[in-house]
């Protein structure tokens, strides 16, 4: 099966072409124009993508050596995501499969983030756990096989990804923060300051992620910060300090469902997945209890089609393809629970 797949369900434009389940091709268009505005604006994301599309499309084609006639299904990001985004995305998708008479199959971008990890390398063993950290979800699930999923928790707040871009504009680092607070923090000493750790207690695999950024807030307060006119070293201790109590949480719940659920497999996935000292942290802590930890590469952790592909792909092998030319956005679509 050659399958086109497409993602714009954010700030990220992106088509992706897979024959049989193996990636072709993958062109991502990332929109710049946000970044001026410390954070995504709805009205420009879906402009932007209305511009972006036909392109991105047509080099996911030539890149993969394929044509349109070649293209026998069609994948799309249907939600969580921005109404006016996902739309465009919808619409391409639909239009694209009615012209071929090809089927259309909608995907949900958090099981394209939970399944990214099957791309390529080394791959993870079913059944496994996925940690999905993203800028608008935290989730622990429970994968028992494909296409069959347990939530064991989420965020009650923030999101990892959330408190990351917002810690780094309280600082003046610009958007998104996650990358450059990853870079600073290399360089800072991870005990300058002690940030709160939420729901560390007992069995819960919830997640809260304001306190850490109030606690931020307050410092810079208490501190008299400027961003304009900022201590170096300061930032590096602030980033070290917040991202490690990030990492602790995360790495402490998600090797206690490692641990409850006895599985040998943890699978890491979502824009905060690209973080260095969580690859390392991670990596480390499941060596020790007998697991493996499977990170995709950075490009495949931030938003992509690559995923919405996969993720596809294994929807066909478990349910057969399901053609839905009604196929409509659904920005707060829930993960599946299926069992
Ligand atoms: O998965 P993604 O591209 O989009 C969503 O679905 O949200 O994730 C974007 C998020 C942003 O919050 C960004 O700051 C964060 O992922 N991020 C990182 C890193 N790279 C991106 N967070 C921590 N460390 C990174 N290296
Ligand atoms: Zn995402």
């Amino acid at each position: 099966m050659n399958l086109l797949a497409i993602e714009s369900s954010c700030d990220e434009c992106s088509a992706a072409v897979l024959k049989d389940g193996e990636l072709k091709s993958v062109v991502i268009s990332s929109q710049l124009i946000h970044s001026e505005y410390g954070g995504v604006v709805p009205e420009l994301a879906s402009r932007a993508h209305m511009e972006l599309i036909v392109p991105v499309v047509e080099e996911s084609l030539k890149k993969a050596s394929f044509s349109k006639e070649e293209i026998d299904s069609v994948a799309v990001t249907y939600g969580p995501g921005l109404a006016g985004s996902l739309i465009v995305g919808i619409s391409f998708a639909k239009a694209f499969a009615a012209s071929r008479g090809i089927p259309v199959v909608g995907v949900n971008h958090m099981e394209g983030h939970l399944y990214s990890a099957f791309l390529e390398g080394d791959k993870p063993e079913f059944p496994f756990i996925a940690l999905v950290v993203s800028g608008g979800h935290s989730m622990l699930i429970h994968v028992k096989e494909p296409y069959s999923h347990e939530l064991l928790g989420q965020t009650r707040d923030d999101a990892a990804g959330e408190a990351f871009d917002k810690v780094a504009k309280l600082l003046g680092l610009g958007y998104p923060g996650g990358p450059v607070i990853d870079k600073l923090a290399a360089e800072g000493n991870p005990k300058a300051f002690n940030f709160p750790r939420a729901f560390m207690n007992g069995e819960s695999f919830e997640f809260s992620f304001s306190g850490i950024k109030t606690s931020v807030l307050y410092l810079l307060k208490e501190l008299k910060y400027d961003p304009e006119n900022r201590d170096d070293k300061l930032v590096r201790d602030i980033c070290a300090s917040f991202q490690a109590a990030v990492i602790d949480v995360l790495v402490a719940k998600t090797i206690a469902a490692a641990g409850k659920f006895r599985v040998k497999s943890i699978a890491v996935a979502g824009g905060v997945a690209a973080n260095k000292g969580l690859r390392t942290a991670l990596q480390a802590a499941a060596q020790t209890m007998g697991a493996k930890a499977v990170f995709p590469r950075p490009l495949y952790c931030t938003d992509n089609a690559a995923m919405i592909g996969i993720a596809a792909h294994f929807k066909y092998l478990k349910f057969g393809m399901a053609s839905d030319l009604t196929l409509k956005p659904i920005p707060n679509l829930p993960l599946s629970f299926l069992n």
